[in-house]
Formats: structure tokens, sequence, C-alpha cells
């Protein structure tokens, strides 16, 4: 069988969600790798819209096994708000539908506390505040508690009470941690790991038999590339290695499981959170982008920043994570645009580059070098088949196809399942 890795290529929010929902349904299982309820991944099931945040998007396949995997960071408090969520709304969220590896580290209160007290100071990165920074800290640190250690309650209780004691002297000034006991945290820790048990899983052996087996397995990436811990824009990124390659380290699965690495990209760029973002537009037609896009977080309603393609940044993207083929949403967004430009190079102090520089102090500087394209004009959130498509639209794909090496197998050209064009017949069902 044929496993696949989706992953994002730009900032996020390129709408892994509705490319991972056209796929799901063929694979046996959907397995998250890092992250945590940070992502916030759009799916609409029979006709209704729902907002995943760590769930995995195959949860709406009564067939799929969903596996929160050990690389991702989970608060069990929103976990178990998101699967009473879903179970109000008539989506059966089982022990057998859905597995949380024993090896996935915990989100515990004093991370969101920590994280909203340490974004609110000096190098603001924007975070979504939802404790992930912090909780793959503790894990580097080695001082995190996973759902593992939840089976030796006792030990557990300790643990959390020798980190609070700690936490409260180290980050003296945050009043909101010195509102912690470890009875008051323990007290509303018990009922959800009670809760969460049935779903724990030794992850490894469960992918393992699977392969085997000769089961398809789905990997669904969060956040991106650009927000990649190691090779996003540092420090501007998330906690963990959302490209290609948190794939084993994130699921416990030998290289050679991934056989297709889908790359979903916007026809535009955006951005939420602070950070370098070289083609970002500050103009009209960023505005009218944001409002045609409806371009505002997820997780949090934010507003997203907007800008042009940057192909610099797509082609690092195409080196990281090697894609087998491209993903391009929102192709409706630019329908109205008389011209639309694409970032080609950027000029770094009088010079022409054309890689993604890993300084933030360049990043800051280099200045996109686009060369412009004429619009379409033309709506095309009808068109199904790539041919009916506008002579400069298709202009469009055919430039970022030659500039990025890589095949554009997919054109989304609307929110809808049906608005979709597929040109590679490895993404058909
Ligand atoms: P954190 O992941 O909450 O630590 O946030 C770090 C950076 O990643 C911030 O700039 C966030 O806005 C960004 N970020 C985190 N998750 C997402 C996402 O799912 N989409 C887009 N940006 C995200």
């Amino acid at each position: 069988m044929t496993n696949f890795a989706v992953t994002g290529a730009q900032w996020g929010d390129e709408g892994k969600g509705k490319v991972v929902d056209i796929l799901a349904k063929r694979f046996d299982f959907v397995v998250r790798y890092q992250g945590g309820h940070n992502a916030g991944h759009s799916v609409v099931f029979q006709g209704e819209r729902f907002a995943l945040h760590v769930l995995p998007s195959g949860i709406f396949n009564p067939k799929a096994i969903n596996l929160i995997g050990n690389g991702v960071v989970v608060d069990p408090f929103a976990l178990i708000k998101e699967i009473e969520g879903l179970r109000q709304r008539g989506i059966e969220v089982s022990p057998e539908n859905l597995r949380i590896s024993d090896r996935a580290h915990m989100i515990l209160p004093y991370h969101g506390i920590i994280d909203r007290f340490l974004d609110s100071g000096i190098q603001k990165i924007g975070t979504t505040g939802r404790g992930i920074g912090p909780a793959y800290e503790w894990k580097a640190a080695r001082r995190g508690l996973r759902f593992c250690d939840t089976a030796h309650l006792d030990y557990f209780r300790e643990r959390v009470g020798q980190e609070l004691e700690r936490i409260q002297q180290h980050y003296h000034e945050i009043d909101e941690l010195r509102g912690l006991d470890l009875e008051g945290v323990m007290s509303r820790l018990e009922p959800a790991i009670e809760f969460l048990a049935p779903h724990i899983t030794d992850s490894v052996t469960l992918l393992a038999k699977a392969r085997e087996q000769g089961s398809s397995i789905l990997f669904e990436g969060a956040q991106a590339t650009l927000l990649d811990l190691d090779f996003g824009t540092y420090p501007y990124v998330t906690s963990s290695n959302s490209c290609t390659v948190g794939v084993c380290a994130g699921a416990g699965v030998p290289p050679s499981t991934v056989d297709e690495v889908v790359g979903i990209f916007k026809a535009y760029s955006t951005r939420v959170g602070e950070g370098p973002y070289p083609s970002e537009l500050h103009d009209e037609i960023g505005e009218a982008i944001r409002k045609a896009g409806f371009e505002f977080g997820t997780t949090t309603g934010r507003p997203r920043r907007c800008g042009w393609l940057d192909l610099v940044a797509l082609k690092y993207g195409h080196h990281l994570n090697g894609f087998s083929t491209l993903a391009m949403m929102k192709l409706d967004v630019l329908d109205a645009l008389p011209e639309i430009r694409v970032c080609h190079a950027y000029e770094l102090r009088g010079e022409v580059i054309d890689h993604f520089p890993a300084s933030i102090t360049d990043l800051k500087e280099v200045k996109p070098c686009y060369t412009t394209l004429p619009g379409w004009e033309l709506p095309t959130t009808h068109i199904r088949a790539y041919d009916d498509l506008p002579e400069k639209a298709k202009g469009y794909i055919s430039f970022i196809e030659e500039k990025v090496g890589c095949l554009i197998g997919l054109v989304s050209v609307g929110p809808d399942r049906e608005q979709t064009i597929i040109r590679d017949k490895r993404l058909q069902d």
C-alpha cells in the first residue's frame, strides 16, 4: 500500500485540512506526528464544517484508525473538548478509532501560562498561547510527562508536584502560576486521565503491525515548512519539526515508510504571528486578498498577513520535503486581479540570491524580486477540469511548476470538496 505524507509548504493555513479530507477516505490509518492544538484543520463533512485542532482528520471516516503520535504534545482538556464536541454532532470517537501514543507528551496547565507570559515580553513570537513551546521545552529538558506515566498515578502526581514547585520559584513573577496548587491541578487532571486511558496505545507496535499487514497510512502534518523548528524562520517558528523530516521521529516509523509527499501551498501566501515575510503586502492588494481569501486564523481568529507567492521559499520547501506532487489552494482568490506578482529571487545587500537564508537578520533585510504575470480576470470557482481553466491561469501554474521543478497535481478553486481539479492520478480516489 502507498503511504502519504501531507505537508504545508509555506507558513501554515495552506488548506491541508481540505486535501487530507479528499485523501483520508482511502487510508486505514491517519497519523498526526507533531504540533498540538495550535493547528486548525477545517474539514467539511456531510455539508457541515468542522475545525479540528489535535484530532487527525480521518476521524470522519468510520473505517480509519486515527493516531495522535508520540511527536504530538497533547493538552488533555483540549483533546477531551474536541472529542466531546464531535460526539455532540454525531461523529463517533471511540478507543477503536482514536489512539494516543503512550510516548506522546502532555501539555499541562502550567505550560499554557508560561507560553502566554513569555510571549508577552521581549522577542514576541506571536504564538497561539496554547503551551506548545513550553511542552516541547519540557520534553527536551527531560522534565515532561507522557501518557504512559498516567498509568502510574503516584509517580505522575509526584512529578507534577515537583514541577509546580520548581516553576513557581523560577517564574515567581507570574501571578497565575502562584494560583496553581497540586491538589487543584490533580483534581482536574485525574478525571481527564481516566477519560483518555482507553485510547492510550503502544503506537510503535500499532504502526509496525499496520505496515506488516499492508495497511495504508496518511501522515498529516500540522503547521508547515517555514515554521519548522530547524528549517523555518527561526526563532519565529513553532517548536516541532513540521517538515516531512518530522514523520519518522514523530510517528515512530522507519524513513522508508513514506512513499509520496504532497506539498500544500496557496496561490499567494499568508503568515500568522510575528517573523520575517519577504513577499508580504502592506497595501490594498494585501487587504483585497485577505478579504477574498477570508484570511483569519481557524484557531485564534487573528487576521493573517497576506502577500504574493514566494518561489524561493517554495523551492526551499521542495528541497527539504522532496514533494512528489504539489496541491495549489485558493487559486480563485486571485480571480479578480489584473496582474499577479511572484517572487522568484531575493536581493540581499545588492546581491541577487535564489536560496532561502538561514539568518533572521538576512531574512529581514532581503527584498523580493518579482516577475509580473497577467491576471485572468475570470471566475474559476465552477471549473472542474484543468483544460477549462483560463489560459492565463494555466500560464501562472506552469510558471510555478517550472521554477520549482514539481508538478502541481491538484488545484483548489473553492472551499468545498467538489471545487477541486485533480491532475495527478495518485491523488484521485
Ligand atoms: P506556537 O506553535 O503556538 O508556539 O506558535 C509559534 C508560531 O507558529 C506563531 O507564529 C504561530 O502563529 C504559528 N503557528 C502555530 N500553529 C499554526 C498553524 O496551525 N497555522 C499557522 N501558524 C501557526
